[in-house]
Formats: C-alpha cells, structure tokens, sequence
C-alpha cells in the first residue's frame, strides 16, 4: 500500500498534534453534489452505485475532486447488512429506503442469517480496495456501518420513522426478542467493518443515527451495549497503525461519558451539544469531531466562516478536533457554501495547534 501523505485525521483521532484541524463532511458524496445527481440519473438507482464497485469508487472520490478534504468516506450505505440478510432493499425517490421483508417476529429473527462479508458484501470490499488504490495516500479512507439499533430500527418498521412504533413496543412488550435481533445484526456489523478494515479502510465510523430516540436506561441497554462490543471486537490495527474508531449517537449528548468508555478513540457530536463542555466532560478519554449544525450551510458565506470560527474556539487549542457537521449535509446545499465552510477551517484553525 502506498505511503499515507496526509494523515490528520488519524492523528487527530488519536489526539496527535496537527498543524491544523482535520476537516470532512458527513454525507460528502451525494445529492447536493450535481456530478453525484448526474451519475446517479445514468445508474438508475443508488443501489447500483452502491453496487458497482467502479461507481462507488468515482462518486466517493467526487468530492475530493472539489474540495481539499482530508478525508474519504466509502460512498454505500448503512442498509447493506440488513439488504444482505435478504430484506430486500429499495430506495423509493422521495420515501427513503423500503424493505420487502421487515422483520416482524420470532421466526422472522431466528431465521434472519447472518451474512458472510466476503460473499454477499463482496461488493463493498471490493469497493473499498478499489477506493484505496484510486486515493493513491492521498487521504485516508473511512469505512462505515450504523449501529444495530439504528439499522434494527429501518428492519422493524421497513423503512424510516418518525414515532419508532413498532421497534419501541418490541422493545417495551418483548425486549429479549429484540436483544435476539440486536445480537445478529451485531455478529454481522463487526464482521463486515473487520471486512472493510482488511480490505483498506483506515477508521470506522459507526452512525447511530437513532440512538437519541431511546429513552435514558434504554439507550445504554439497546444501543450503546451493542456498540461496545463492537468496538472490543473490532480490528485495530492494519498496515503497521491504529485503526480508530468513532461512535457517533445522533441526540447523544448526555451520554458522552458512557460512550467514551466503549474503548472507541473519537466521539461524533451533533450540533445541540457545546464542543468545549463535552470536551470537558471527556477530557483525554477520545478525540471530538463534529459539529457545525448543517443548516449553517444555508446562511450565506460570511455567516459560514464565523461560524466555523466559533465552533473551532469553542474546542480551542491543542490536539483531538476533527472538523464536521453535526449530521449530513443536506441535499439543497449550494457545494461553494461547502466550499467556504472547508475553507474556513484552512485558514482559521492553525492558530489552534502549536507548530
Ligand atoms: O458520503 C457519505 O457520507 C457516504 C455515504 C453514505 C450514505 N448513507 C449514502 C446515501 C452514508 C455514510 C450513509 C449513512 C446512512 N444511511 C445513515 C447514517 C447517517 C445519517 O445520515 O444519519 C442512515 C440513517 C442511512 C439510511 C438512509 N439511506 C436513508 C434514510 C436514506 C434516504 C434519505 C437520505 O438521507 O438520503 C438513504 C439513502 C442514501 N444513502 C442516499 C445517499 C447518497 C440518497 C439516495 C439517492 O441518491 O437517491
């Protein structure tokens, strides 16, 4: 594998100093993006971009075309694993992602398999070696999953929520039925973020997009629990460095502390939380990254680059930043607005780390 020319964002995962704060994007490759709108027009549907290894590779490497990003993040989706369970996935223009097949009940669970990485995801390891070779060191690559709450959630109800119906009264009136579904899809996440570890991603990021939605007690037993065990069991290591690992719970504010002793190295923070208390909070524990509030990016240029300056001082000084959005950039943002808030952390952010 080739050398690694910029490795911010390892090092600054790993609280290393930097001579400036790393910066990318949840969602960088996607709708806001009109050469991903283009492309995905020709493909027919997102899953076959996220199923062909060479469409994947070009829309993950879209951004970095654009934007000095000090990071890739493999273009697929958190559905892959529940897709190859056989849930039959599609993603209906307008609804978001539909299962065929929820999973409903006991036999639903007890029959659902659990995927082999190397056969049914074959084509996202594929993906990610290919993604690698193309990068060529420039950046690192971030491999993905969602944690088995969040993705255990679309299984349940077949798509998207707004109320968690019947994830919620599974968990209320049958909670061992739930750790049963919740113990499969965690034996498939770990294995398949080892997969996208050996076959070249270089930090993995588990979105639990849903976890905010559980309530106090739950959260630690239904979410976080399953993460914890995914991180204990994660490789680290691969072409001589640390992998690291970052937990992201949407909503997670309060449980910081809890998340931080998973043993992951970073936390993802949405925008509701303030940098600098949690910071406090976590102290020399993990690395933060995050956590400008996506809608920044509909003020105008101006307002951008304060913003970025604000959130930057809120961290302040010294290592274990990495710059992002608090969720993922929303599909009506102008790409120049992107463009202003990377710029921003360019110019502003080395005053934070000593040279
Ligand atoms: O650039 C990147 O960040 C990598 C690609 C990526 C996608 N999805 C591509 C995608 C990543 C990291 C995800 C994660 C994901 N997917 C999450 C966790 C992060 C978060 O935003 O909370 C979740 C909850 C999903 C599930 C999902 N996938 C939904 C609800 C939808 C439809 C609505 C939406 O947000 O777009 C998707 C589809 C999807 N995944 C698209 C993309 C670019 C849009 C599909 C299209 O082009 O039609």
């Amino acid at each position: 594998m080739s050398e690694l020319k910029n490795d911010r964002l390892l090092r600054a995962l790993q609280r290393q100093p930097v001579d400036r704060t790393p910066v990318w994007m949840m969602r960088q490759a996607g709708r806001y993006l009109p050469e991903y709108r283009e492309l995905r027009a020709q493909a027919g549907s997102f899953m076959k971009l996220a199923g062909t290894p060479d469409l994947a590779c070009e829309v993950t490497l879209q951004p970095l075309r654009r934007f000095p990003l000090d990071a890739a993040i493999l273009f697929s989706d958190i559905l892959t694993i529940p897709d190859a369970m056989g849930l039959g996935l599609r993603f209906l223009p307008g609804e978001g992602p539909v299962f065929d097949h929820p999973v409903r009940s006991a036999a639903d669970i007890d029959h659902l398999p659990v995927p082999d990485p190397c056969d049914e995801l074959r084509y996202v390891t594929d993906a990610v070696s290919l993604i690698r070779r193309e990068l060529n060191g420039d950046v690192p690559l971030i491999g993905f999953a969602g944690s088995p709450w969040t993705v255990a959630t679309y299984m349940i109800e077949g798509g998207s929520s707004k109320d968690y119906r019947r994830c919620k009264a599974m968990l209320y009136d049958e909670p061992e039925l739930l750790h049963r579904l919740l113990d499969k899809v965690t034996q498939a996440t770990t294995a398949y973020l080892n997969a996208q570890i050996a076959a070249g991603a270089q930090a993995v990021m588990v979105f639990d997009s849903w976890g905010g939605a559980l309530a106090h007690d739950a959260y630690r037993l239904f979410s976080l629990a399953y993460m914890e065990r995914i991180v204990r069991d994660l490789t680290r290591e691969a072409d001589g460095r640390h992998v690291p690992v970052v937990l992201f719970t949407k909503g997670g504010g309060q449980w910081l502390e809890a998340m931080a002793a998973t043993g992951c190295d970073g936390l993802g923070l949405d925008w509701t939380t303030d940098l600098g208390q949690a910071r406090a909070r976590v102290g020399d524990r993990v690395a933060l990254q995050g956590n400008l509030d996506p809608c920044v990016l509909y003020a105008s240029p101006d307002t951008i680059r304060s913003e970025v300056a604000r959130v930057l001082a809120s961290y302040g000084s010294g290592p274990g930043h990495v710059f992002n959005l608090g969720h993922g950039i929303h599909p009506a943002i102008p790409p120049e607005h992107a463009g202003a808030m990377i710029e921003a952390v360019h110019q502003f952010s080395p005053q934070y780390h000593e040279q």
